[in-house]
C-alpha cells in the first residue's frame, strides 16, 4: 500500500469494535454536493448490484440518491454502465462467495473499458480480510468504501475518477448518524425506513456488530417527519429497519422513548400499512405488544428470530433468553393478538450441535408453529467468538438436519395457509406475477403473497380478495371488490 492510498485506509478493526465506547453519537447533516460535483455523472450511468439484507437494499436507494444529485442515471445494463457497484453482504461465506465471484467475472469488462469505475461497498468492505484480498488479487476495483462512508461517496467518486490508485475509506468506528441523505426509492408504493443502525448484541456466531457498528436510533422526530412525508406522498406501506429495532430508543439521552412509543406515534399517521424488522425476542417489551394490539396500521406479523430451540446452544450463541422465555414470549404476543403471524430464522448446525439439541429446535418449531422461517447452515465469520469454537458436527450431517428442519417448516407452512381457504383477505395490489402478466399479486398484512385475476386498475391499491387456493408459499384467489380507503387507526 503507497502513502497516498494509506491517507484514506483506516484498517476495520474487529478487536477494536467490540469495545464499545460511552461517546455520544453525533448527528450529521449531509451537506448539499459542492457545486464542482454536480456535473460529474452528466451523461454518465451507473449500475448498483446489492446483495444481503433489507439494510442494503435501503442503502443502495440513498447511493442511487447521491449519484442522482451528481448527473449520473440509472442502467441495468453493465457494457453501458459507467460506474457499477456492488453493495455487498457478509453475513455468510455464501454471500461473500457470490461477490468475489462478480467481482471476478467483471474484470473483462474493466480491462475493455478502463474509464468505468468499479467499485465495492457495504458489510463486506468492514472486513479487513476482505479489503487486503482485493488489495492484493483484484486490482481492477477503483473503489471501496465502508458502510459508514456512504455520505463521503461524491468526494470518494472524484477521487477515483482522478486518481489510477485503488481509493480506500473504511471507517472501522461505532458510527454517526447521518440525516437528510437523498434517496431514490425503487418502489413507489413501500418504502424502508431506517429507525437505528448497528447491533450491540454481539450473538457468538454474527459479524453485524462489527460491520455495522454500536447501536444508535435516529431522533423520533426525524423517523416521524420521514413516515409524514412519505404518507403525504402516497405511499402505502413503510417498513421500520434495524438490526435490532426493540432496542430503538435505549441510547437516546435525555428522553424516555422506546420502540413501543414509536410504534404508538406511527398509528397516528396516515399510512396504511407498517411493518419492522428485525426483532431480537430478549428486547421484546410489555407495552410493545400492547401497542400493536392496538393494530389500525400496525400489521399482524412479527419476525422474531429464535435461531435454537435449545438451551445450551442459546447460552453458546450468546442470544440472552431461554427456550422457556421465548415460549413465553409467543405466548404472550398471541393472547393479544390471537391471529398474528410470526416467522423466524434458525440456524443449525452449530458448533457441537448434537442430535438432541436439534430436535429441541424441531419441537420448540412444531409448538410455536411459525407461518415460515429462514433456515441456515452455521458458517464461521473470521472475529467471530464462534469461529473459534470446537466444531464435530460434519457438513453431511448439517445439511441432513436443514433439509429435516425444512420439511417440517413446509408442513406447518401448509397448515397455515390451508386455514385461510375460504377466508376474504386485504392485499396491497403490487403489480403483476412475475409468471403470468394475467395475473395480479400483493401481499396481506401478514406478509403472505397472493395471486388473483383481476383487472389493472387495481395495481398500488388495496383489493380483497377470497383465498380458493392455499399452497405453501403462496395463497391463489378470486378478487372479491375494491377496497374502499383503508382506514387507519381503526
Ligand atoms: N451463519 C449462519 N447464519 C447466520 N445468521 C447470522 N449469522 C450467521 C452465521 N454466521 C442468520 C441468523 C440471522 C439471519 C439474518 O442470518 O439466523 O437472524
Ligand atoms: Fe445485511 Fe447483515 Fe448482510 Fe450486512 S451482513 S448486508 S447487515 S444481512
Amino acid at each position: 500500500m503507497n502513502e497516498e492510498m494509506r491517507k484514506y485506509f483506516t484498517p476495520p478493526d474487529l478487536k477494536a469494535a467490540k469495545k464499545r465506547g460511552k461517546q455520544d453519537v453525533s448527528v450529521l447533516e449531509f451537506d448539499q454536493i459542492p457545486d464542482e460535483m454536480k456535473e460529474v455523472g452528466k451523461g454518465k450511468k451507473y449500475l448498483i448490484k446489492t446483495f444481503g439484507c433489507q439494510m442494503n437494499v435501503h442503502d443502495s436507494e440513498t447511493i442511487a440518491g447521491i449519484l442522482e444529485l451528481m448527473g449520473y442515471e440509472s442502467t441495468e445494463c453493465e457494457e453501458e454502465s459507467d460506474l457499477i457497484l456492488i453493495n455487498t453482504c457478509a453475513i455468510r461465506e455464501n454471500a461473500e462467495d457470490k461477490v468475489f465471484g462478480e467481482i471476478g467475472r467483471l474484470k473483462p469488462l474493466k480491462v475493455e473499458k478502463p474509464e468505468l469505475v468499479l467499485g465495492m461497498c457495504g458489510c463486506m468492505s468492514q472486513e479487513e480480510s476482505v479489503v487486503n484480498r482485493i488489495l492484493q488479487k483484484h486490482q481492477h476495483v477503483d473503489l471501496i468504501f465502508g458502510t459508514h462512508n456512504i455520505h463521503r461517496l461524491p468526494h470518494l467518486l472524484m477521487e477515483a475518477l482522478m486518481s489510477k490508485e485503488m481509493v480506500v475509506e473504511v471507517w472501522s468506528k461505532e458510527g454517526d448518524i447521518v440525516e437528510n441523505l437523498p434517496k431514490i426509492r425503487q418502489d413507489g408504493l413501500k418504502a424502508w425506513v431506517n429507525i437505528m443502525y448497528g447491533c450491540d448484541k454481539f450473538c457468538t456466531y454474527c459479524i453485524v456488530p462489527y460491520t455495522r457498528g454500536k447501536e444508535r436510533s435516529r431522533r423520533p422526530e426525524d423517523v416521524l417527519a420521514e413516515v409524514r412525508e412519505l404518507a403525504r406522498k402516497g405511499y402505502q406501506e413503510v417498513t421500520l429497519l434495524g438490526q435490532n429495532v426493540n432496542a430503538y430508543g435505549k441510547d437516546l439521552t435525555g428522553r424516555d422513548y422506546r420502540f413501543g412509543d414509536l410504534m404508538d406515534d406511527m398509528r397516528k399517521i396516515g399510512i396504511p400499512r407498517v411493518r419492522f424488522t428485525t426483532s431480537h425476542p430478549r428486547d421484546f417489551d410489555d407495552h410493545l405488544i400492547e401497542v400493536l394490539a392496538k393494530r389500525g396500521n400496525l400489521v399482524e406479523h412479527i419476525h422474531l428470530p429464535v435461531q435454537s430451540g435449545n438451551n445450551d446452544i442459546l447460552k453458546i450463541m450468546a442470544r440472552k433468553y431461554t427456550r422457556e422465555r421465548f415460549l413465553e414470549l409467543v405466548r404472550k404476543i398471541k393472547r393479544a393478538i390471537p391471529d398474528v403471524v410470526l416467522t423466524t430464522d434458525i440456524i443449525v448446525g452449530y458448533p457441537g450441535e448434537t442430535e438432541e439439541q436439534f430436535e429441541d429446535t424441531l419441537s420448540l418449531m412444531k409448538e410455536v408453529e411459525f407461518d415460515s422461517a429462514f433456515t441456515f447452515i452455521y458458517s464461521p465469520r473470521e472475529g467471530t467468538p464462534a469461529a473459534k469454537m470446537k466444531d464435530n458436527v460434519p457438513q453431511e450431517v448439517k445439511k441432513e438436519r436443514l433439509h429435516r428442519l425444512n420439511r417440517l417448516q413446509d408442513e406447518i407452512s401448509r397448515k397455515k395457509n390451508e386455514s385461510l381457504q375460504g377466508k376474504v383477505v386485504e392485499v396491497l395490489v403490487e403489480g403483476e406475477s412475475k409468471k403470468d402478466p394475467d395475473v395480479l399479486s400483493g401481499r396481506t398484512r401478514t406478509n403472505k403473497l397472493v395471486n388473483f385475476y383481476g383487472p389493472k386498475h387495481l395495481i398500488g391499491r388495496f383489493a380483497h380478495v377470497r383465498i380458493t387456493e392455499p399452497r405453501t408459499w403462496t395463497l391463489k384467489g378470486e378478487w372479491m371488490e375494491e377496497s374502499s380507503a383503508h382506514q387507519v387507526g381503526s
